[in-house]
This record gives structure tokens, C-alpha cells and sequence, in this order.
């Protein structure tokens, strides 16, 4: 198909449907008031259209389900793992696998196992578990992104891409010992869903090799990356996006990985390494906080699901639809105006939210102020990623410190709405955006030191 062609529809149909209720507007104001206007606190039968997330909503296949029901269910070995195992190695290629219950917890694994005090960990950009993770294990998490990602209106194929000037200029300042690990995440969810490509990959690779460093992918969206390469990188287009992913985790020693994103399903991820001697120390760990490594946190079910998720995952016709959706949602948003981050991500539209609401000062949380109009002008539950995300207070002046970027992200969960859905998302920010000067910031009045965004609590500055 090439780009004049029909647009292409859902390369599936649908079997089962699920209800959905609009509350009147005076209820979602009132609703988003008692949980002092954090999102994260609403129940999730009071939002119309949730796009929190893309995380865990997928809606599953009826190959996955099918095969939750045809597998056993073992403590030890089951034919889930092996399942698992084969559709690992066939994708992404590394030695050893780990099945756990979410990224976090391979997060978890990783650098409990691997980092120690004072250390760096740097990346092209941390997603905040990544980061609360290093925090928690005392080494200090370092963002390496190219100055192009923090610009939302520049148009270039691969933004998330890490600096790989900045990488090795950081490691002699620093020293190799003090680097235990280099990170790498795609695609890039923290500045706006942005792929990373394959040279890249290669460039970070080659530096991290000549200092002797390990490099570890953070896959969540790996199959979407990849994609954007076929379609973005020169010598790609005929190649498979299995053969995309399988080169791009050759140029790694290994990965932490969702399955909650790309193995299309609601709960687990995977740990990966190529070292036999890594691997043991993940297991040992795995077993005394997540499980026996044959199902780690997991029920077998689920391992299931998950190694059918990652073949339907890596299907072209697959990530032609998830495209072309994310791209229709963005095109009705630019199409009204509203500031987006371009070019539109994988997995979300974001919105630029110092441009949607240049009123509103970094210390009143503008991406938070609309995420919470969005609610009440909608229904439609969307994520900050903003200052009460990657904001920091400093330890020593007590001042607040915003984060570089206040963006909305409208998640889309895979296969689980419809265009018209996301229509009506794009008519209301929209809408939203005409009557911009009307709204008032959000002043923060609680949060707790470590991923505060989850449970803070905010009030509407009069
Ligand atoms: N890394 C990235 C890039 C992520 O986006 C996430 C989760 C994780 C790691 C952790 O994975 O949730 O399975 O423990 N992102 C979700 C989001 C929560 O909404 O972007 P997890």
C-alpha cells in the first residue's frame, strides 16, 4: 500500500464490547474535586474515554485468550514458559529471559543487581519508574536525550535519540567505573513518545563496548520503534520488523521489558540478559521477591498471553493500524489548532501544554491544570507529564525545580477504541483550546518525595 491507498481499516473485528458512561459535567467537576484533582485517584467507571494509559488496556485477542484457557497451570515449567521463552528468543533474541509481573519489577531486579551508590545511570530519557528505581538503589539517574527532543514543534524522524556526543563525554568526566549500566528507551515516552533510531543504537552501542559498559534496551514499545525505522530509516523498508527488532537487541546486552505495551496484554514483562553470570544473580532475586523464574509474579496464563501477544505485536498490518490511528488523532488536534508535540509519538499524542496555556506559570502546573479541565470539559481521563511528574524540590533551598517539558499525553490503549472515539477526544480539546484563557492553575498543596505524581493532591488557584 503505498501512502495514497484507502486509508486502511482495524485489522480485526469486534467480539466483545464493554460499556461506557458519560457523566453530566456539573458530576465529573465534582467528581475530579473530591480527589483534589489527581486523575490517578478518579475510578475508572467515572471516566468516559481513558487515556491515562496505554499500559495493561489493551484489549486481548481471541488467540490470547484462547490460549489462557488451553495452558496448565505449574509452579515450576510450564509449557507457558517454554511458550514465552521461544517467542523471546525468536523476537528479541538475547540468551536469557526472566518472566516478571510488570517493567518496574525487571527495573527492580536490574539494579538491585547491578547498580551501587553514587553511580550513574544514564539514558536517553528515564520513565519515572526508571527512575524512582535508581533513586531507591542510592545511584543518581542521568538524562542524555539530544536538545531536539525538548523542542515540540520541531519536526524530525527520530527525537528520542540519545546524545551519543554528550554519552561519551559524560562517561570520561565521570569515569567508566562509576557507569555500570547504559540505558536506552524505546520509544522515548518521557519527551513525547519519540523513536530512537537504528544508527543510534549502534553509536551508543559502539561507545558503551569501548568503555566496557553493559547497555540494556528499556523495550517497552520496542515493536512500535520499530516500525517508525522501517518507515524513517534509510535501508529498512523491506525488512521485516521481526528482523528490525532482532538486529536493534543485537547491538544490547540486554533488556527490561511491559508487557503491559507491546505483548498486548494487561499484566507481565521480562528481564533479558546475554550473560549467563548476570542471569543467575536475576534469578536468585526473582525468586525471593517475584516468584520461581519460571513464572515470575505471574500466573501461567498469562505467560501465555503474552507469547501470543508478542507475534500479533510484530505483525505489519498490526502496527499499520496503530499508526494511522495515532496519526488521525494528531491531525484532528492540528487541524484545531491545539499544540501537539510533533511529530505525533507511538503509543500517544501529547499535548504541549506551556503553549496551550502560556498563562499559567511552571509553579501552577499547566499540563496537570489540563488534564484535569480535559475531565471535567469531557470525560476523558489523559496523564500529566509534567512538573508534578519530573518536577523536583531541591534538598538544599527548598525551591521547586519544574521539569523541562509540561505535556499532556492522550495514551491510546491498543485495539480498544475506536477512531470515533478518538474524534471525540480531538473535538473537545479543541474546544477546550478556544476558551484556553478562562483557566486558572492548580497550586500543589501534597506529594510524597518519590513518583509524588500517583497520590499528590492539588486545589484550583482563585
Ligand atoms: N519504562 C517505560 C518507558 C514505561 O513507559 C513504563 C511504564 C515502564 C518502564 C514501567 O513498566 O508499568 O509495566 O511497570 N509506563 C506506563 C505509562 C505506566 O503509562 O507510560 P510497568
Amino acid at each position: 500500500m503505498d501512502e495514497k491507498s484507502p486509508r486502511l481499516p482495524e485489522p480485526f473485528k469486534i467480539k466483545m464490547v464493554e460499556k461506557i458512561t458519560l457523566h453530566p459535567r456539573e458530576k465529573r467537576k465534582e467528581l475530579i474535586k473530591k480527589v483534589d484533582y489527581n486523575v490517578f485517584m478518579l475510578k475508572a467507571e467515572d471516566v468516559f474515554i481513558d487515556l491515562l494509559t496505554d499500559s495493561g488496556t489493551s484489549a486481548m485477542s481471541d488467540r490470547q485468550w484462547a490460549g489462557m484457557i488451553e495452558t496448565t497451570q505449574a509452579y515450576a515449567g510450564s509449557q507457558s514458559y517454554y511458550s514465552l521463552e521461544k517467542a523471546m528468543k525468536d523476537i528479541f533474541g538475547f540468551k536469557y529471559f526472566i518472566p516478571v509481573h510488570q517493567g518496574r519489577a525487571a527495573e527492580n531486579i536490574l539494579f538491585s543487581t547491578m547498580i551501587f551508590p553514587e553511580c550513574y545511570v544514564p539514558n536517553n530519557t528515564h520513565f519515572d519508574t526508571t527512575e524512582a528505581n535508581i533513586l531507591r538503589n542510592k545511584g543518581i539517574p542521568v538524562n542524555l536525550a539530544t536538545e531536539d527532543a525538548y523542542d515540540s514543534a520541531k519536526v524530525l524522524p527520530f527525537k528520542g535519540n540519545m546524545d551519543a556526543r554528550k554519552l561519551e563525554e559524560f562517561i570520561r568526566e565521570k569515569t567508566p567505573e562509576k557507569i555500570p549500566l547504559i540505558m536506552t528507551t524505546i520509544t522515548n515516552n518521557s519527551v513525547g513518545g519519540q523513536p530512537v533510531s537504528m544508527q543510534n543504537i549502534k553509536e551508543v552501542s559502539v561507545i558503551a563496548k569501548k568503555y566496557g559498559i553493559p547497555v540494556f534496551i528499556d523495550a517497552c514499545r520496542f515493536a512500535e520503534n520499530c516500525y517508525f525505522i522501517k518507515q524513517r530509516e534509510e535501508g529498512y523498508r523491506n525488512k521485516t520488523i521481526k528482523e528490525i527488532a532482532r538486529e536493534l537487541f543485537s547491538y544490547a546486552d540486554g533488556c527490561t521489558f511491559s508487557g503491559k505495551k507491546e505483548a498486548l496484554t494487561n499484566i507481565g514483562g521480562m528481564l533479558c540478559t546475554n550473560s549467563e553470570e548476570l542471569y543467575e544473580k536475576f534469578r536468585n532475586l526473582t525468586i525471593v521477591i517475584e516468584g520461581f523464574a519460571t513464572y515470575g509474579g505471574l500466573a501461567c496464563r498469562e505467560l501465555e498471553a503474552m507469547a501470543r501477544g508478542l507475534y500479533e505485536v510484530v505483525d505489519e498490518n498490526y502496527q499499520v493500524y496503530r499508526h494511522r490511528q495515532v496519526e488521525y488523532l494528531a491531525k484532528i488536534l492540528r487541524d484545531g489548532d491545539v499544540p501537539i508535540v510533533e511529530p505525533p509519538g507511538g503509543h500517544a499524542v501529547y499535548i504541549d501544554a506551556k503553549k496551550f496555556l502560556p498563562h499559567i506559570p511552571p509553579e501552577q502546573f499547566p499540563a496537570q491544570t489540563l488534564t484535569v479541565q480535559l475531565y471535567i470539559e469531557s470525560g476523558v481521563r489523559a496523564a500529566e507529564i509534567g512538573s508534578s511528574c519530573f518536577g523536583k524540590i531541591d534538598e538544599k533551598t527548598g525551591k521547586f525545580i519544574p521539569a523541562r517539558m509540561e505535556l499532556m499525553r492522550l495514551a491510546i490503549p491498543r485495539r480498544t477504541y475506536t477512531d470515533n472515539h478518538l474524534k471525540y477526544v480531538a473535538e473537545c480539546l479543541t474546544m477546550l483550546y478556544k476558551k484556553r484563557d478562562q483557566i486558572k492553575g492548580l497550586r500543589r498543596i501534597y506529594a510524597p518525595k518519590l513518583l509524588g505524581h500517583f497520590t499528590a493532591r492539588f486545589e484550583p488557584i482563585n
